[in-house]
């Protein structure tokens, strides 16, 4: 039997390029081994934890899957889907949460940060999160999860249900690990923390242009000066320029030691070679998006297949746990 993958992202607008390089770019390369079955899907029910737009969200669960497509997310290789037209990821949280003590849940990292972020809305839904994502994950026995760095303390709440349930109810269910990519932790480009989606001026967008990706490249903050230790806006621009340009990486880090690194000529080259690998991405982007009846179909049927596969692990968790 082939060994399962599974992945998503939050429906929380259109990806950037943290998604990609620490997320979609492993779930390509695993879509393309034949060692793999592959199950992608748009994460809407998690966007519910934190504050939302109702409208937003009824338009980002479906834009993420054209991002998807865009990126060449294959239906013909994996099942793309969206997560809460398969309930029973739901349903297995539910059990699941009965191994799971609330000051665990409540010490997690990524539940503090979020907390901090939105003090007037800790919820019972953003503690569950966690647990959430290890139905997510568990539901389809899913051996290897291709995520960022960031999402390493959720893996490891996964593989402690695991083992629990695994214990005290006989069920066989693996212990996923992260899948790897180079871009596992993309840099905000203010020089702070990562790059990401609530932090305005940190990220690019997948759909940007040419333009505005120079414009968000030259504010990355740089000193006056090249040579010695470098600052984080520095340090950023140097791992972007290794994950897409590996050849000039050299080049340019030999110009910084020398101390005559012109950090406009940097920064507009950075901004050219990442324009680059994103045209062809928004070409098909925008070839994609009228033909809705296509679109429509392969979240239909993905959505199917997913459940199929999800219902097999539920009627089996139901039954060893005596309901
Ligand atoms: P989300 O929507 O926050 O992020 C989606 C993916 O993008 C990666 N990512 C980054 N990687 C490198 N550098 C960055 N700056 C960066 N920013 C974001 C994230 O690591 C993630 O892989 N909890 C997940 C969604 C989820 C999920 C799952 C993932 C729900 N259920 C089951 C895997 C399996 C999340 O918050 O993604």
């Amino acid at each position: 039997m082939k060994k399962r993958v599974l992945s998503g992202i939050r429906a929380t607008g259109r990806l950037h390029l943290g998604n990609y390089l620490g997320a979609v770019k492993g779930m390509l390369e695993l879509q393309d081994n034949p060692e793999y079955e592959t199950f992608y899907m748009v994460a809407d029910v998690h966007t519910i934890t934190t504050p939302y737009n109702i409208e937003d969200l009824r338009k980002n669960r479906r834009e993420v899957i054209i991002d998807y497509l865009s990126l060449g997310l294959d239906p013909e290789k994996s099942t793309i889907f969206q997560q809460s037209e398969v309930p029973e990821h739901i349903e297995l949280a539910f059990y699941f949460s009965s191994v799971v003590t609330i000051a665990k849940m409540q010490h997690l990292p990524t539940f503090k940060e979020k907390v901090k972020q939105y003090p007037h809305n800790s919820t019972m839904a953003l503690l569950n999160y966690p647990i959430l994502m290890a139905a997510d994950i568990l539901i389809y026995k899913a051996e290897l999860v291709p995520v960022g760095i960031d999402q390493e303390p959720h893996l490891e709440v996964a593989r402690e249900i695991a083992r629990r349930f695994n214990q005290d109810f006989s069920t066989d269910f693996p212990q996923p690990q992260r899948f790897k990519t180079e871009g596992e932790y993309i840099p905000s480009l203010t020089g702070e923390g990562k790059m990401s989606k609530s932090v305005e001026g940190s990220y690019i967008n997948l759909t940007d242009s040419l333009e505005t990706i120079r414009k968000k490249i030259r504010a990355v903050p740089t000193s006056s000066t090249s040579g010695g230790e470098k600052t984080e806006g520095v340090k950023t621009l140097f791992t972007l320029l290794a994950l897409f340009s590996p050849k000039s990486h050299e080049d340019f880090e030999r110009k910084y030691e020398k101390g005559n690194l012109q950090y406009l000529e940097l920064k507009d080259f950075i901004s050219e070679i990442i324009f680059r690998e994103l045209e062809p991405i928004q070409k098909k982007r925008k070839e994609l998006e009228p033909n809705k009846e296509y679109i429509d179909s392969v979240i239909k049927e993905g959505n199917e297949k997913a459940r199929e596969a999800a219902r097999e692990t539920v009627r089996e968790v139901k039954d060893k746990m005596g309901l």
